[in-house]
């Protein structure tokens, strides 16, 4: 225990050893205080960022609110155990210059370890929700843990040092970039072009946006890979206007949109490789109305087509749009849907049941579902996903699929639905972070199907909507966690109740 004349402020370094991990993946400790001349007991929750269980480090505390002090490393006093050399060059501390890349959290662990970790976070939350932590199996590896995602976007803006950057930002900090000269994430295609293109950009003088000014041209990098298909879409993200500065003249913003379009060819062609969709797409932004993203299509085919493969050597094949949500790995996505149509108990083609997809994004695992159903309903919040949804289905031949656009909670109490929905078999809820809401719990408790399958992202609303459905009458079967994003704090879960 120390004592203090005051608590902890902004700027201040202290050393503690970390004991455990958050669910963003910062390292967590505690310190015991006496504070002020009444010596009033204190216990502060420190959070440190790429600080790993095991590690004893001096922190520096970057924001204080009252007892949660968060901040980054000054030193690494005792390296824990677990500690290994991360292998990318940029992962590590935001204030060494060209490191501290957001991306990844846990380079410095052996992949076991990490999996270790987000196992114990889980049942960690089970614990605390009040549910049985024995019904948590181990979590499923991915095969690669590297180069495993199909989607990656990539800012431009200013480094710390105000220099020309298109990279990633560190955590905790929007407005400046990690200049990236490779990613471990992506294909080696995707890494290699990040580097060309921030020279293409130098070379022409070309102004980033920044988010404190909100001035500036280039936003985004978007690369989008079909990982069974081979495919491969690049999208330019700008400010719309209709000029911008290239080479200190005033040029119309398709100019530089052309030029951008040339040089993505030629250095995929360099690279030896090659892109099969090109956009440029301007964002829209103006105070009191909604942001707009108009694209313009540039070269090549207007989607990227990607291919799920399913037991039972079914393939779906879906047409990606620049704006379209797709899993963003898809070996990981073929193992999760797997798992949902094996717990779901979905074993013989043409079991007749009554499936409900909930929060069914473009609809992928209603698809995947479908030829064990005698009719799936999909709802879906988002209006362009639902008519990607229902694209997708078409084009895949899936006629026994149906999409909803709306609330959850309000489509499902809505008459018109009830009508045409009936008794179901089967629930199937992909929520976001957030988890389910309210109105949504009631429903379901109120349709009473005989079986849910939860899949989750987010460990700590999966529990507490599982407590809640399970006070509801609801008895929780398993729950089988996947690791979809290798060297990051994300996990995915697979939960199942019976009635
Ligand atoms: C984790 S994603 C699920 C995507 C999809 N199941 C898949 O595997 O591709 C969650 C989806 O829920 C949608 N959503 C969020 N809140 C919603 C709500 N209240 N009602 C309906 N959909 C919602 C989001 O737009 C998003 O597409």
């Amino acid at each position: 225990m120390i004592e203090k004349e005051r608590g902890f402020q902004r700027g201040e370094e202290v050393v503690v050893e970390i004991t455990g991990v958050t669910d963003r993946g910062l390292g967590r400790a505690e310190i015991e205080a006496l504070v002020g001349p009444q010596k009033e007991h204190a216990v502060y929750e420190i959070f440190v960022r790429k600080a790993i269980p095991g590690d004893t480090v001096r922190v520096c505390f970057e924001h204080v609110r009252r007892r949660r002090c968060t901040g980054y490393y000054v030193e690494l006093i005792e390296a824990s155990p677990l500690r290994i050399e991360p292998r990318c060059p940029h992962f590590g501390q935001r204030h060494i210059s060209g490191q501290g890349c957001g991306g990844c959290t846990y380079q410095t662990m052996r992949y076991r370890h990490q999996l270790a970790i987000k196992e114990r976070r889980i049942k960690d939350h089970f614990k605390e929700a009040g549910l049985d932590t024995g019904l948590v199996l181990p979590l499923k590896a991915m095969e690669e843990p590297w180069h495993y995602r199909n989607k990656m976007e990539f800012s431009f803006g200013d480094t710390a040092d105000r220099e020309f950057a298109l990279g990633m930002h560190p955590t905790g900090y929007s407005y400046e970039i990690v200049n990236l000269d490779t990613c471990l994430l992506p294909s080696p295609f995707a890494a290699d072009f990040v580097p060309k293109l921030r020279q293409w950009a130098v070379e022409r003088e070309l102004r980033p946006f920044l988010k404190s000014s909100r001035e500036g041209f280039l936003r985004m990098l978007t690369i989008r890979e079909g990982q069974r298909t081979g495919e491969r879409m690049v999208e330019l993200c700008t400010t719309a206007s209709e000029t911008a500065t290239m080479n200190s003249r005033e040029v119309p913003s398709k100019e530089i949109a052309e030029d951008f379009r040339r040089f993505a060819l030629h250095t995929a062609e360099e690279l030896g490789e090659s892109i099969t969709t090109i956009y440029w797409t301007e964002k829209y932004v103006k105070k009191g109305e909604t942001t707009q993203w108009i694209e313009h299509h540039l070269d090549g085919n207007e989607v990227l087509s990607e291919e799920l493969h399913l037991p039972g050597e079914r393939v779906l094949r879906f047409d990606i749009h620049p704006r379209a949500f797709f899993q963003p790995n898809t070996m990981g996505a073929e193992v999760l849907y797997r798992e949902v149509i094996e717990r779901a108990g979905l074993t013989k083609a043409g079991d007749r049941q009554v499936i409900l997809d909930l929060y069914c994004g473009t609809g992928t695992i209603g698809m995947c579902v479908a030829p064990f159903a005698k009719q799936v309903f999909g709802i879906e919040m988002q209006r362009d996903a639902v008519e990607n949804a229902r694209q997708n289905a078409e084009f895949n031949g899936i006629d026994n699929i149906e999409f909803f656009a709306g609330n959850v909670g309000d489509v499902l109490e809505s008459e018109e639905f009830c009508k045409r929905c009936g008794e179901v078999d089967l629930v199937i809820v992909d929520p976001p972070r957030s988890g389910l809401q309210r109105d949504a719990i009631g429903e379901l408790l109120e349709m009473g199907a005989p079986r849910i399958v939860y899949v989750s992202c987010n460990p700590s609303t999966l529990a507490d909507n599982l407590a809640d459905l399970c006070e509801g009458g609801y008895d929780l079967e398993v729950v089988q966690p996947i690791d979809l994003f290798p060297q990051t704090y994300h996990v995915e879960c697979v939960a199942v109740l019976q009635l």
